[in-house]
């Protein structure tokens, strides 16, 4: 069949990675998809720089990301530069133009994503972003479709993986803070300036995109509860090890009645002590889980690598395959779903 065109914006850990998928499982993508993926432009900021041996023609970079997303021949976006500005616009003027766009920006769903959720809309066009949450677990698409007949209450999740592979060194080791950062720096799971790791800032991004799709409400880091685990010490892990728990970086989103009966929201991340019989007390290094509980379903928990270019690249070829079968199709993804605008509720309050 006629091939589907794909332009990839950005090309750094996770770009690199995507590239080098496409490429090397290019026979068995156009099997499944029935139509072969071409990529036909990767938009960069510095397109002489040196980038290993990424198995691409050097003539597809370009610094013009908007003039590529305009192409007539492009009918994918891959957006994976992150970051608010100019991601948003990119992302906005592709899916005006009815282009479907594939996103890992969570920074960028968490503060604004009614903006590119309308743009959507607009464009009668269709916004994928398995990949901004939990790198490779499949959990948005569960949440969007696999549970869209039943009710979710709750969402416990271990959503950050320098965190938790620092608090999970400190269990072991009886380590303080500050030593077990170092060991992370060191073995490459914290970056150089590891502050929105530790104080929660990416955790919190993560719990509004999965407040928002649990609870069909538009959630953003903002409404967040959000404290950071800096002030956790070798002797706090003491005292929870004596009495049977562990110490987690939790972020929860619960629903209910708040204090006056009022149906609400409540979204938090802090640390948190979880008993050691409790699923997600046995996610160790610097994995993820989410922890989902719905009416219907009863307990869930997912469970995978939640960073790192190729799990976080195994997402994004997901929504690539699903994007270009949906183009082929004349067939949409789920829209966002969002009746329920419930309320925020305070944290403290019951
Ligand atoms: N810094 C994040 C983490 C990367 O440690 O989980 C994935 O968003």
């Amino acid at each position: 069949g006629k091939p589907v065109r794909l332009a990839l914006l950005g090309c750094g850990t996770v770009g690199a990675e995507v590239v080098r998928l496409l490429h090397e499982q290019a026979g068995d993508l156009t099997a499944r998809i029935g139509a072969p993926l071409e990529l036909v432009g990767i938009a960069v900021r510095r397109p002489g720089r040196q980038r290993g041996d990424l198995p691409v023609d050097r003539a597809l970079f370009t610094t013009d990301a908007l003039g590529l997303i305009k192409r007539d021949d492009v009918d994918v976006v891959i957006e994976v530069v992150g970051g608010i500005e100019p991601a948003r616009t990119w992302i906005v003027e592709a899916l005006r133009a009815g282009k479907s766009v594939i996103t890992a920006n969570k920074a960028l769903l968490a503060e604004d994503g009614g903006t590119l959720h309308d743009a959507a809309a607009d464009g009668g066009a269709d916004l994928y972003y398995e990949a901004s949450v939990a790198g490779a677990i499949p959990l948005l698409r569960p949440l969007r479709e696999s549970l869209h007949g039943d009710r979710i209450t709750r969402v416990t999740g271990i959503v950050n993986g320098t965190t938790n592979y620092i608090l999970s060194s400190m269990d072991t080791t009886g380590a303080g803070f500050t030593e077990a950062l170092e060991e992370a720096t060191e073995l490459g799971y914290a970056e150089a300036d590891p502050t929105a790791d530790v104080e929660g800032f990416d955790a919190a991004a993560k719990a509004a995109i999965l407040a928002s799709l649990a609870f069909h409400s538009r959630v953003t880091a903002a409404d967040v509860f959000r404290e950071g685990m800096t002030g956790v010490t070798a002797g706090d892990v003491a005292s929870a090890k004596e009495m049977g728990c562990t110490i987690k970086l939790l972020c929860l989103a619960e629903r209910g009645p708040d204090s006056r009966g009022a149906e609400s929201v409540s979204v938090r991340v802090h640390p948190a002590m979880i008993p050691r019989s409790h699923p997600l007390a046995s996610v160790g290094d610097a994995f993820n889980a989410v922890f989902v509980e719905a009416e219907a379903a009863g307990q869930l928990m997912f469970y995978g690598r939640g960073a790192g270019g190729t799990p976080t690249a195994s997402a994004v070829l997901g929504d690539v395959v699903a994007a270009a079968r949906n183009r082929l199709a004349g067939t949409r993804a789920p829209s966002e779903s969002v009746y329920a605008h419930l309320p925020i509720r305070p944290i403290g309050e019951a």
